[in-house]
């Protein structure tokens, strides 16, 4: 039996080194889309979506986090599904949940291509998509339609027309259509390509509208019955203090989760042609930034507000370092373009193995609720 699993698995990982190649011959955006819209149709296929679960059966390493019972602790991260549309697909190929969108309330094309760029010789990208977005009914339609069971977060924005003082407006529209479905609902305030989004993340402009999400939040609760708990998305380029002070925000709103971290603009250490290009640069070099945030954070709340550690995770090592600088749940993008979905067993791997040896010291955890990698 477990050899056949693994012969399966053998197998779909030469399909998989075979398309990668094919995919990565194309240009970005485009091997995108046409990997995405593979993925949608076999969303749409119970044999097709059990084929690809067929491999992931010993992808289970639950954790309880924010009250809800992740299969496993690997996600994947927002922006690759923006519409809603492979949920079922990316399920089965072993992530523990799957965060769609960023969903904003209309529909937006988000900026002109080329507007996503490889740098493969890092296992990194740069995009400045821009939130492109089909918008709320599209999305909500598509995502009442995955199957039952699977943990799914909702990653909202604001359209790009819509005045900064009004930001708050957007959020809750979002929250409202979507919060039936999702199991959490992440507040993107760090995507580097809408102009003066980052500026929620200042305490004088997160304190209002995690106020006026947090009302909104009760009547929605009080209506259904449901209270979806919040996450916050933030970016790796604030300084120690402005972090601390958005840790404090958190904390007094209620928050149920910080996800660290969205991309950077910085380009330490990225020494490419392309990396002149406008817009966030996300995997391997943006690791180190995003675990010292994750670690920073993890300091600050003292286990108060779970941490979603993600950046830079192109290994199970990389996994590791999030978890013992506090994070309890991790989760991936560009590592998942370049490494595909054996990096998701890669990680759970490490993470049981290391389970198995309790006396291994974890000496960078300041979260004492981290403890579970
Ligand atoms: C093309 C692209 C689109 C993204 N779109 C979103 C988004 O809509 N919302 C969001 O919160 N993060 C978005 N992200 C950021 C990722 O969710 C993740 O935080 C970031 O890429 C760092 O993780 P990684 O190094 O594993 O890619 C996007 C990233 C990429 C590469």
């Amino acid at each position: 039996m477990e050899r056949r699993r693994h012969e399966h698995e053998a197998r779909l990982m030469a399909i998989y080194s075979g398309l990668r190649r094919m995919l990565f011959a194309l240009e970005a955006e485009t091997s995108h889309d046409f990997a995405l819209a593979a993925l949608a149709g076999a969303s749409r296929s119970r044999i097709a979506t059990a084929l690809l679960a067929k491999c992931n059966r010993r992808r289970d390493l639950p954790r309880k986090v924010m009250g809800i019972n992740f299969p496993n602790p690997v996600g994947l991260a927002a922006g690759l599904d923006k519409r809603a549309r492979a949920c079922n697909a990316l399920h089965a190929l072993g992530f523990g949940w799957v965060e769609l969108g960023a969903v904003t309330p209309l529909p937006q094309p988000g900026n002109p291509k080329p507007r996503i760029f490889r740098l493969p010789e890092q296992h990194a990208l740069i995009n400045r998509m821009g939130f492109n977005s089909g918008g709320l009914a599209s999305f909500v339609r598509n995502l009442a339609r995955a199957a039952p069971g699977i943990i799914k977060g909702v990653n909202i924005g604001k359209n790009a027309a819509t005045a900064m003082d009004d930001a708050h407006a957007d959020y809750a529209a979002c929250m409202e259509a979507v919060h039936m479905h999702a199991d959490y609902i992440s507040v993107n305030i760090s995507s580097p390509n809408t102009q003066g989004l980052r500026d929620l993340q200042e305490e004088g402009a997160l304190a209002p509208l995690l106020a006026a999400l947090n009302r909104k939040r009760g009547e929605l609760a009080e209506a259904s019955g449901r209270r979806v708990p919040l996450v916050l998305k933030i970016a790796p380029d604030l300084g120690g203090g402005a972090l601390d002070a958005l840790a404090g925000v958190a904390r007094k709103h209620r928050i149920d989760g910080i996800a660290a971290t969205n991309t950077t603009l910085s380009r330490d250490g990225v020494g490419h042609a392309l990396a002149g290009e406008v817009g966030g640069l996300s995997g391997a070099p943006l690791g180190a930034r995003a675990t010292e945030t994750v670690a920073r954070l993890s300091r600050n709340l003292q286990g108060e507000i779970p941490i979603i550690g993600v950046g830079g995770i192109d290994s199970a090592e990389d996994a590791l370092e999030k978890f013992e600088a506090g994070a309890e749940l991790v989760q991936i993008y560009t590592g998942f373009i370049y490494r595909g979905p054996r990096l998701i067993g890669e990680i759970i791997e490490r993470l049981r193995a290391r389970q198995a040896r309790p006396a291994e010291k974890n000496v960078h955890s300041a979260n004492p609720k981290a403890r579970c990698a």
